[in-house]
């Protein structure tokens, strides 16, 4: 049987984590800024482990650092959102994950919100409201599954992105380079 869950150090690693994180530094990646509200005040941060789970019903999963400061109150919440964000927005991205923390994070951008009360970013290029419906752990972090409640984007996406250790933008090739699907 495969685990449901994963320990720390249960089976010996073949690879270094180091070796393992300079792999997937080359895995460029859409940067977003997870987002709760709970009665202790907002929180969030920076990341880009986030992935479409099924379109019906809508799911996503993130995956969140134990030790990260919004870790409790994500799951005190119950909910999150998914703010994906814009090239332009390189600043918000470098504050959820700087030494500014909790409701003060919040001091820039425009912050509303959907279903949930997840704060959403009033200019990201997609936000997804999410009710947390279960949480796997997974050594340091655990993978939060979201039921998406509400979902907004704007047309002309423009996503920042993280490649290499920096930040990036992206290039859109011609058509001619190869059908999609
Ligand atoms: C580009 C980028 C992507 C990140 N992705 C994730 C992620 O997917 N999950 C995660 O837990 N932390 C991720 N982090 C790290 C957190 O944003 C960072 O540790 C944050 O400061 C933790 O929150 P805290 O400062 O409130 O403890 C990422 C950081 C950067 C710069």
């Amino acid at each position: 049987m495969i685990p449901t869950s994963i320990a720390r150090g249960g089976r010996k690693a073949m690879v270094s984590p180091d070796a393992f994180r300079d792999g997937m530094r080359r895995l460029a990646a859409a940067v977003t800024v997870v987002t709760c509200r709970e009665e202790g005040g907002r929180n969030g941060l920076t990341a880009t482990a986030v992935m479409s789970l099924t379109a019906d019903p809508p799911r996503l999963a993130v995956a969140v650092n134990r030790s990260a400061s919004a870790f409790g109150q994500l799951q005190r919440a119950g909910s999150f959102a998914v703010n994906v964000l814009r090239e332009d927005q390189v600043a918000l991205a470098a504050r959820f994950c700087g030494p500014i923390k909790g409701e003060a994070r919040f001091e820039s951008g425009s912050w509303s919100s959907l279903s949930t009360g997840a704060p959403v970013l009033e200019d990201a290029q997609a936000v997804f409201d999410c009710v947390i419906e279960r949480c796997v752990e997974a050594g340091t972090h655990a993978v939060l599954f979201g039921a998406v409640q509400a979902v907004r984007f704007s047309s002309d996406p423009q996503p920042l992105l993280y490649l290499d250790g920096d930040w990036a933008g992206l290039v859109r090739l011609p058509r001619e380079a190869g059908a999609v699907g």
